[in-house]
């Protein structure tokens, strides 16, 4: 048995779920060679966890699950999760499919609020809570890493939710998340939350505190930044945000927000206030790439002005803000383009541009192309450089999705 992973209480766990949460918003649908392309891109930019996939809901995803945990879960690499409702199947399926990764976690859940308890599960407070117990000591037979979720947290009543937990601690589980699945708490609710959790679960002591959210009210991002000031130390987020419903919380949203404001959020990890120390594990320089990446895979578009990766989020159109932004930049800019990964000095497209500046602004974009599909992605270009003076990102990727998908 693996050792389980010990992360540091001074810095957030980023636990991405794009290929599983995220792969859950409609239409997003991946198949295998895909997945494995996104988990080696989330290897690079530094997630500490990749949620692989739910191996028991199909051969595909445990099949996906498997060759994640083989091809990116090395040694060295970011722990391979996979999803799994308490039963053995599921456990048992999970534990199966994550066996060649060099370090592993199973992430097990059951609903927790009257609401699911009542017409979902049919079940009572009792039998959930000896379910949870029964189910976490069967997955910590298999492996040393152990997540519980109490799924619904968010509208669960909290003296149940804490006595859950501490069953679920006692049996075994490192880590508890804490999901807001329909996105319904505010920010000052789900910090206290939080903080209810820390001084109500006797043993919380003995795991990390992981938040969830989904984005139903818009409101993801602050309540996990809500969170991190009242404890949880791991956040549970995908790649611009995708997922059921009205998504996920926004990966780059949270990991900026902790890079930008880290003075803010220092004292609250224990950290001198001006420590320079980063916040996440993070490579922040790939986090456009990643966004390109996921969003052409998925065909789930990135709209203009979303916060961080929005095509408009470090455009500045009015001629105030320009005359501003030449003076000095911080007038208009909270953060850097670089730091993100984006090239100060934009190159735009047109019908003189060479092969080189079209591959390596392909690559800006999370393509890597073999050199035969950018001849013909090339020849492409050019008929429509011919035909339009400048060629945008949005031509680019259509001209790439089309040549892929002729392939
Ligand atoms: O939203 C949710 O509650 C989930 C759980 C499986 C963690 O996705
Ligand atoms: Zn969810």
């Amino acid at each position: 048995m693996e050792t389980p992973s010990q992360p540091s209480h001074d810095r957030i766990i980023i636990f991405d779920t794009t290929l599983r949460d995220g792969e859950q918003a409609p239409g997003a649908a991946l198949n295998i060679d895909e997945k494995l392309t996104i988990a080696r891109q989330l290897a690079r930019l530094g997630v500490d966890v990749i949620e692989a996939g739910f191996p028991y809901s199909s051969p595909g995803d445990f099949e996906a699950v498997q060759k994640i945990a083989e091809v990116v879960g090395v040694e060295g690499g970011p722990i391979i999760c996979g999803l799994a409702r308490t039963t053995h199947n599921d456990i048992k399926a999970a534990a199966d499919a994550l066996k060649p990764a060099a370090r592993s976690r199973i992430h097990t859940f059951i609903a927790t609020s009257d609401i699911h308890l009542q017409y979902k599960l049919k079940k009572s407070r009792a039998e959930v809570l000896s379910i949870a117990g029964e189910m976490v000591a069967y997955a910590k037979s298999l492996t040393n890493d152990v997540e519980f979720s109490p799924e619904d947290a968010g509208r669960s009543d909290p003296e149940f939710l804490y006595e859950v937990l501490e069953r679920a601690i006692a049996a075994g589980a490192t880590t508890v998340n804490i999901p807001d699945t329909v996105g319904y708490t505010t920010p000052a609710e789900f910090g206290a939350l939080i903080r209810g959790i820390k001084e109500n679960v006797p043993n919380i002591d003995q795991a990390i505190i992981s938040v969830h959210g989904h984005n139903d009210l818009g409101l993801a991002v602050a309540n996990f930044l809500e969170a991190v000031k009242n404890g949880a130390r791991q956040l549970e987020c995908t790649i611009n945000g995708i997922g059921e419903r009205a998504g996920n919380a926004a990966l780059e949203e949270l990991v900026m927000g902790l890079h930008v404001r880290r003075q803010y959020f220092n004292p609250f990890l224990g950290r001198p206030i001006d420590s320079e120390a980063p916040l996440t594990n993070i490579d922040t320089r790939q986090i456009y790439k990643t966004s390109r990446l996921v969003s052409n895979l998925t065909g789930m578009l990135v709209q203009p002005n979303k916060a961080i990766v929005g095509a408009n989020a470090f455009a500045h159109e009015s001629g105030i803000h320009q005359d501003g932004v030449l003076k000095n930049r911080l007038t208009y800019e909270i953060m850097d383009a670089q730091s993100i990964g984006l090239t100060d000095n934009q190159i735009v497209l047109g019908k003189l541009s060479g092969r080189n500046a079209f591959r390596s602004r392909l690559k800006e974009l999370g393509f890597d192309l073999a050199d035969q599909e950018l001849n013909k992605a090339f020849v492409r270009f050019k008929e429509l450089a011919d035909k339009k003076k400048e060629v945008t990102d949005w031509d680019l990727e259509a001209i790439v999705n089309d040549e892929i998908q002729q392939a």
